[in-house]
């Protein structure tokens, strides 16, 4: 099968507001491909770069060997909710003085969800339904199917999912346990619970993927990671400082917007943007995946 590789969400934009300086450190939060990262080391800054994902920090190892080396970047397999404790340690250990700007695209890479075995896509019914992120998690997506009662799946599908047959899906999975839980271990269970719970409109989204993005953010703790980590980042970086986020997910959006709200009236800096930046139509037409994202940055107080 031909690589699908990530394409890197409002590149210029998340970068340009990073007001990058010659030898100053940024924060990459999600380093995925890296896409972000070079862009910033393009631009003169260098990058610690946290990914929890261990085939992502493999690859970018191996693809930026050389500013490793140069100690343009540091590329560590940690979870952005140690961001505090990570960089001390790091100032500790290397010659970083001050963090300029912080950069977090939020949610998963394309490669982490056109994988064939890890469970994010629906493409291959066989494979593990297991959705993590960071393989050292102890729970899997079919574990928490199997576990859950159903009011509490119908609440993930309904809010995290924005699923209207919320209800309805949980019900068929509790009934599937019933019959067998090992049942609910492939993607394709997933994938028949919620084509037996109901009718669904033809249209652009596969009806399942509502339900998987519900799931992924619970198992990999996705909100929870960002209200950790948002006031590490403010905490850390330095005086007029920026704070780069990029979501995807409504909910993740609406923290972020209404932690910068509470932060400025706390007089603690204040918004770059008033209101969500969105991607160019020029960019929502060559990476549809861009359609959702919302850009928000927030400048510490001097
Ligand atoms: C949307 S991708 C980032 C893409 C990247 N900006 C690029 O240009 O290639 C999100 C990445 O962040 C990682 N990630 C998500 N949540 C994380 C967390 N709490 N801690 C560390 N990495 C995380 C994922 O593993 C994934 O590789």
């Amino acid at each position: 099968m031909s690589e699908i590789k990530h394409i890197t969400v409002m590149l210029h934009e998340a970068v340009d507001y990073l007001n990058v300086e010659k030898d100053n450190w940024y924060v990459d939060c999600t380093f995925g491909r890296g896409g972000h990262t070079q862009k910033i080391m393009e631009s003169g800054g260098k990058v610690i770069a946290f990914d929890f994902d261990q085939e992502s920090v493999n690859k970018g190892k191996a693809k930026f060997a050389g500013e490793i080396e140069k100690e343009n970047l540091i590329l560590v397999r940690e979870n952005f909710d140690q961001l505090l404790s990570t960089l001390k340690h790091l100032q500790g250990t290397h010659n970083i003085s001050e963090i300029s700007g912080i950069l977090f695209d939020f949610g998963t890479s394309t490669d982490q969800l056109m994988s064939d075995s890890r469970g994010f896509s629906f493409s291959n019914k066989h494979s593990d339904l297991d959705m993590r992120m960071d393989d050292r998690l102890g729970v899997k997506a079919s574990d928490l199917l199997k576990v859950l009662p159903a009011k509490e799946l119908t609440r993930i599908f309904r809010d995290l999912g924005g699923e209207k047959n919320a209800k309805s899906i949980a019900r068929a999975i509790t009934r599937m346990r019933d019959e067998n839980p090992q049942q609910l271990e492939s993607v394709g269970s997933l994938v028949k619970a919620v084509s037996i719970s109901g009718r669904f409109q033809k249209g652009r989204l596969h009806p399942a993927t509502k339900v998987f993005q519900a799931l992924r953010i619970v198992v990999n703790d996705e909100i929870g990671n960002i209200e950790k980590a948002l006031p590490q980042a403010l905490e850390i970086i330095k005086p007029a400082g920026r704070i780069v986020t990029i979501a995807f997910h409504e909910g993740e959006d609406r923290l972020v917007k209404q932690t910068f709200n509470t932060w400025e009236l706390e007089n603690k800096g204040s918004k770059v943007t008033k209101k969500a930046i969105k991607p160019s139509e020029e960019e929502t037409t060559t990476n549809p995946r861009s359609r959702s994202a919302r850009l928000r940055v927030f400048e510490r107080a001097i």
